[in-house]
């Protein structure tokens, strides 16, 4: 590379002015020089330190010195095509001809951006090579005479064989380089001339720039793709090398210094094509986040490496604003140690009393369960699960419970949940991926001081074809496990063990063995008549007024009207029914004082027809009365307990026995075994019938068995021809030899029957320790026969006999 400087002029880098001798005075030049025309085959000069331009490439150009400024601003006016040449040395400010190697690129600036420093920024476009003939003078800024070197021809097996050699070493290259953006290798895939293609590879190869200018000067075609493959086939044997003999670090070195290279010019270049400006306040905003966030080392760095794909991926790409999604994820998760505030005993009772009537055992439990967590926070405590039917306080439970120590309460909906992902999240890879529900939970929540409450967790299906969402629960709720739950979606630990996990539930049967194992069991089986009516009067209605917009000077409800509600309205083992009637009395009231047509309201129990309807629910068991055949057992169901009906009949036929309605496996065989028992008693022959029982949904098929003496009750009524006594509901397993076995939920059954409006309830005799599970009041209000064979249910229900009550 030769370039006798022809002319010797002193240049200035600030000004541009030649100093040289010959030139006209400094002051006459700069006023005029910028709009003197250029020669026909003249050049503005544009130097840059450390960059070498190729035909064919955009490039992003930065030009600080004046003289550089004013001449590109002065091509850029005027349209003209400026001629870049690499100067020898990139630490020189002020550049002389003789700084400059004397082969460059023209071409346009294609975009012109002024800078908030000195710094302006220009897109240009590589267009062809020249050589410079002699430096002009008279010009603010360089200009040269040039000579454009035409575009060798790219024919011949010479050429040809050698750009294949190219391409191949180009895939190899990018098979090499991990982060080599995609759209850029698919670009250089598919550049089909063979100058085009060495003129950029040589732009983008990691090499000297006296390298890239000895390409950039070797005019030669063949020559010239000998060049560019000696120095692609150097470099991807550094790369494989390196790789082969585990020594990464080298390349990892090469690798970032190159990444940084080629981030930079994607960066310059979308803030030239403008579209860099809310891109990278974009991404300074998620670097403070991050810095902000509090994340563990491991963490950090992992955000860190994904924030730099994020600068590299261009933006409006998919991979941009996913990595962005992701980045905010990541960003917006309470990582930072949560400040645990020790728990007040004290205030946690009134706040539990405060909003929750009754319920004196669960409450015990909740706050034993609080001081040993006080006592031992680190320790592994057992998560508390409330198990009960709908309404009777679960959820809301949990929030005072949240509010009692001062956490953040959310709630993970897990009701019908089938799918693993749902609780872990899916991979990035997916479209539109999103962490899981417990990720998603923490992010509302803001802060790791939660209560998060895992509803319905009975609900969630059995693992199948998508993964088995208990196992991940079981990762979530395990100590041993949660402070490091992995999310799919986020790829790294996330600490879960200060959270409080709550769980909720209708029934335990189907929550997996060991996830129940995990779980401390509260059971809530329901409220009495007088438990209602007292929510009801402290609670529902005060929270009715105000959704109401109604204040308690405007209405009220008596205490009758609220027992006719209870009673007469719904029949649930919680209040959500209670309170949405309450709820249609108070609307119907804010009617009439919106109306005017009233000042005060007050509602009494014989108010409520015309305003709810007919009486819902009647006395069933009165109404079924005194037919031969039918009994009324008594069922633990998930939403409480519930009366039910069995109904026997004869039709002729051949001794059969035939079932219908709700009937599990287990009930088949109680109902077989209660017509053998039933045979025996009554000696009746039953070749010539087949004798038909019928159980109405609602009972569980587990609770099958339970329904035993009622079902012997009834076929022994049928077969008698007397009826069974239709004020007495019984439960309890019967054995083929007539003995009365214990069955569960005495409470909710007791409960149930009361509300149908039973008196009398039948019993197993190994029941009786089960009472004082049942509140006093409806004790009082019950009359207990207890059961140790068939015979005294058959004695008391059926036969003439007077009630043995033994409580
Ligand atoms: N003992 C109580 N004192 C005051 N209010 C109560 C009591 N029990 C329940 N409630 C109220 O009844 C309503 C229903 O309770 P909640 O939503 O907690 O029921 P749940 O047990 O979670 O039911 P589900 O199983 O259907 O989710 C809530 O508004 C709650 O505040
Ligand atoms: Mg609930």
């Amino acid at each position: 590379m030769k370039h006798p400087p022809m002319q010797q002029q002193m240049w200035s880098a600030d000004d541009a002015r030649p100093q040289g001798a010959g030139s006209a005075g400094p002051a006459h030049t700069q006023a005029t020089g910028a709009s003197r025309p250029l020669p026909q085959d003249a050049l503005i000069i544009i130097p840059l330190r450390s960059a070498v331009l190729f035909p064919g490439v955009l490039s992003p150009v930065t030009v600080g010195r004046a003289s550089s400024v004013a001449a590109a601003q002065e091509a850029v006016k005027r349209e003209l095509r400026a001629g870049f040449l690499l100067q020898r040395d990139p630490q020189k400010a002020d550049v002389t001809p003789s700084d400059l190697y004397w082969v460059g690129t023209a071409g346009p600036i294609a975009r012109y951006i002024t800078g908030q420093d000195a710094a302006h920024h220009l897109v240009v476009q590589g267009e062809s090579r020249f050589r410079v003939l002699e430096f002009l003078e008279g010009w603010p800024y360089m200009v040269a005479r040039v000579a454009m070197i035409e575009q060798p021809r790219a024919e011949g097996p010479e050429v040809e064989a050698r750009f294949l050699q190219l391409k191949e070493r180009v895939g190899e290259a990018i098979g090499l380089l991990p982060h080599m953006p995609d759209q850029l290798a698919e670009a250089v895939r598919g550049i089909e001339s063979a100058p085009a293609l060495a003129d950029i590879v040589a732009s983008l190869i990691d090499a000297k720039n006296e390298e890239k200018q000895d390409i950039l000067e070797t005019f030669d075609l063949v020559r010239r793709l000998d060049k560019v493959i000696g120095l692609l086939s150097a470099r991807v044997e550094v790369l494989r090398l390196s790789k082969e003999i585990g020594d990464k670090t080298r390349a990892k070195f090469d690798e970032r210094q190159r990444e940084h290279v080629l981030r930079e010019q994607l960066r310059q270049i979308q803030k030239e094509l403008g579209e860099g400006e809310d891109q990278a306040a974009d991404i300074e905003e998620l670097r403070k986040a991050i810095e902000a966030a509090g994340m563990p080392e491991e963490v950090l760095k992992h955000a860190e490496r994904e924030l730099k794909r994020l600068q590299r991926a261009g933006e409006g790409g998919g991979e941009y604003s996913m990595l962005r999604t992701y980045l905010e994820w990541l960003t917006e998760l309470p990582w930072k140690p949560a400040p645990q505030r020790p728990i007040d005993l004290a205030e946690a009772r009134r706040v539990l009393d405060e909003d929750h009537f009754g319920l004196d055992k669960v409450k015990r439990r909740i706050l034993e369960y609080l001081a040993v967590r006080k006592l031992n926070p680190e320790g592994k405590s057992p998560i508390l699960c409330f198990v009960g039917p709908p309404g009777v306080g679960k959820t809301s439970l949990g929030q005072s419970i949240a509010r009692a120590t001062g956490r953040v309460f959310q709630r993970v909906a897990l009701g019908g949940v089938h799918d693993e992902a749902e609780i872990r999240g899916h991979r990035r890879t997916y479209i539109g991926a999103l962490p899981g529900n417990i990720i998603q939970a923490m992010r509302r929540a803001g802060t790791t001081h939660a209560v998060l409450m895992l509803d319905e967790i009975d609900k969630t299906g059995a693992g199948g074809f998508h993964g088995d969402p208990a196992s991940a629960l079981l990762e979530v709720l395990d100590p041993e496990q949660n402070h490091k739950f992995r999310d799919n979606y986020l790829a790294v630990d996330f600490d879960l063990s200060r959270v409080m996990f709550i769980c909720t539930a209708n029934v335990l049967d189907t929550i997996p063995g060991p996830l129940r194992d995990r779980m401390e069991i509260i059971h809530l089986p329901g409220y009495t008549e007088e438990e209602k009516i007292e929510i009801a009067r402290r609670y529902l209605v005060k929270r009715q007024l105000d959704a109401n917009g109604l204040k308690p000077e405007l209405a009220s409800l008596t205490d009758a009207a609220l027992a006719a509600i209870v009673r007469d309205y719904t029949r649930e083992a919680g209040v959500r029914n209670l309170e949405r009637e309450i709820g249609s009395v108070l609307r119907h009231v804010a009617m009439q004082i919106a109306e005017g047509r009233a000042q005060h309201v007050a509602i009494d129990a014989h108010d409520l027809a015309p305003i709810l309807g007919a009486r819902r629910f009647e006395n069933e068991s009165a109404l079924r009365a005194s037919v031969p055949g039918v009994a009324t057992g008594l069922a633990w169901t998930p939403v409480g307990g519930d009366i039910l009906f069995i109904e026997a009949s004869k039709v002729p036929g051949s001794g059969r026995l035939i079932l219908t309605g709700q009937l599990g496996d287990v009930m088949k065989e109680s109902a077989q075994a209660a017509l053998t028992l039933a045979k025996t008693w009554t000696g009746e022959s039953l070749d010539k019938v087949d004798v038909h029982v019928h159980v109405p949904a609602g009972a569980t098929p587990k609770d099958g068995p339970s329904a035993g003496v009622a079902m012997f009750l009834a076929l022994v009524s049928l077969l008698t021809g007397k009826p069974v006594r239709s004020d007495v509901a019984m439960t309890g397993e019967v054995s083929l030899r007539g003995l009365v076995l214990p069955i569960g939920g005495v409470k909710e059954k007791t409960l149930a029957a009361l509300r149908a409006g039973i008196r009398i309830v039948m019993l197993p005799q190994r029941n009786e320790k089960d009472l004082e599970d049942v509140p006093a009041e409806v004790r009082e209000k019950l009359q207990f026969v207890w059961l140790d064979h068939v015979e005294d249910a058959v004695r008391f229900a059926i036969g003439d006999l007077k009630p043995v009550a033994r409580n």
